[in-house]
């Protein structure tokens, strides 16, 4: 829990020039919101006084139109079972459209109640006891948990590191594929932890390899509306025609608008065999029902979020340049941080500091009293590393850095 002290302090230090329509620098105490970020403190990291920058949602306050959206419907006072409004799938498609250059219509889409539950249907549909599906560590840990827990079997293709970033082991997916014969393989695209954006020329590739076995590719999109400086997304559908006729694309307002505690996602299935199948079996087990509230807080984010979107993205970028120039100053360039090309997690890599693992892990949570997401967790890759979500005020950004930099200096002494 923050103490009381430093919340009064972080109020004050919120009164900052306000430049464009939002304020992303206000500081909302979330202690008392059943945030997990803040409120599971003490059951992952055994103490509750640390500063949270884990758990990837955003401490920014949603734009306002999506609250506003909201309370309109509280106001009604009665929440029964809710339908998908006509308009959800054509406000999605018109959004993919003109955000992402990418065509699809309503009858290809389907209403999943989250990504990591859509994955784990997916899998529950697609694959049987025993079947190998590749994953790509250091990814997003569900991956793997979503994986053994169905009784399946994780193919390891492991990212290869390089100076600044990570690449794709084509050859080692190909290799892989040929050789197992895997049923699956679960694609991050954009890649979290690192924040990787992958080229049409590395998608198509994957997409070659993989229908050349047979192999359905499920991608997870959930951070593709978050691409920094520009850059396009490249949703895995769009590079050719064997991605569209092999793969399952997954995507959500959640991370984009930071409303994942409304629990909306959706799913794209081009190859209309495949798409009656999965959807049929969904619709029977009541899978692809939404909350009263899901659909209406999605539709306002869609409608109305995109210069909110826009201004967050600028925000984040200026926290992950901060981030960098700090943590290289305060650790003489002992930690480097991989520059996410998006989203709003940072890879910090930690080796140059000389710890093993744990005793990293005990520096940030005993000495600097910030929880970070452990770099292991998304793979023995990531031992050595640490995951920092930086979609916070820049005053609270302000004060890890200050920590961290405060512990490094009791080190060296
Ligand atoms: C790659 C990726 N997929 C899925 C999720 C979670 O999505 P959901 O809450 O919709 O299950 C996250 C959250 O961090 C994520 O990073």
């Amino acid at each position: 829990m923050l103490s009381v002290d430093f919340i009064v302090t972080l109020h004050q230090l919120t009164i900052i020039t306000i430049m464009g329509k939002y304020n992303f620098n206000s500081f909302i105490d979330r202690s008392h919101s059943d945030a997990i970020k803040y409120c599971e403190l003490s059951k992952w990291f055994d103490a509750d006084d640390l500063l949270p920058l884990w758990i990837a949602d955003m401490d920014f306050s949603v734009c306002p139109e999506i609250t506003e959206a909201l309370q309109q419907r509280l106001s009604h006072r009665i929440y029964g079972y809710a339908s998908v409004p006509d308009d959800f799938f054509s406000t999605i498609t018109d959004w993919l459209s003109r955000r992402h250059n990418f065509a699809t219509s309503p009858e290809e889409l389907s209403f999943i109640p989250g990504i990591v539950r859509g994955i784990g249907y997916v899998i529950n549909h697609f694959c049987k006891a025993g079947d190998k599906i590749v994953i790509q560590p250091p990814v997003y840990h569900p991956f793997k948990r979503l994986v053994e827990g169905n009784n399946c079997i994780p193919l390891n293709n492991p990212l290869i590191r390089t100076e600044n970033s990570y690449e794709m082991d084509l050859d080692g997916l190909e290799e892989i594929v040929r050789r197992e014969h895997p049923r699956m393989m679960i694609l991050c695209n954009p890649h979290n932890p690192i924040g990787i954006q992958w080229s049409h020329e590395t998608l198509a590739r994957v997409a070659d390899i993989c229908a050349a076995e047979g192999v359905i590719v499920v991608s997870d999109e959930i951070h593709g509306d978050l691409m920094l400086q520009d850059r396009p997304h490249i949703p895995y559908l769009s590079v050719n025609e064997n991605a569209r006729r092999t793969g399952i694309m997954l995507g959500a307002p959640s991370k984009t608008f930071n409303i994942p505690g409304l629990v909306c996602s959706w799913c794209v299935i081009k190859d209309k065999a495949m798409r009656e199948s999965f959807y049929g079996w969904m619709e029977f087990n009541e899978f692809n029902s939404p909350t009263c509230l899901a659909t209406i807080g999605a539709i306002a984010a869609y409608h109305n979020g995109e210069d909110w979107l826009n201004e967050a993205l600028e925000y984040i970028q200026d926290n992950i340049d901060f981030t960098c120039n700090e943590i290289d100053r305060i650790s003489d360039g002992r930690m480097k941080v991989y520059k996410p090309q998006a989203s709003f997690l940072v890879w910090l890599d930690c080796r140059g500091l000389g710890f093993s693992h744990e005793q990293l892990i005990d520096f940030f949570v005993k000495d600097a009293k910030i929880a970070l997401n452990d770099g292991a967790m998304f793979g023995q890759e990531g031992i050595g590393f640490m995951r920092m979500n930086i979609a916070t005020p820049r005053c609270i950004l302000q004060e890890a850095i200050k920590r961290i930099g405060d512990a490094l200096a009791k080190i060296k002494k």
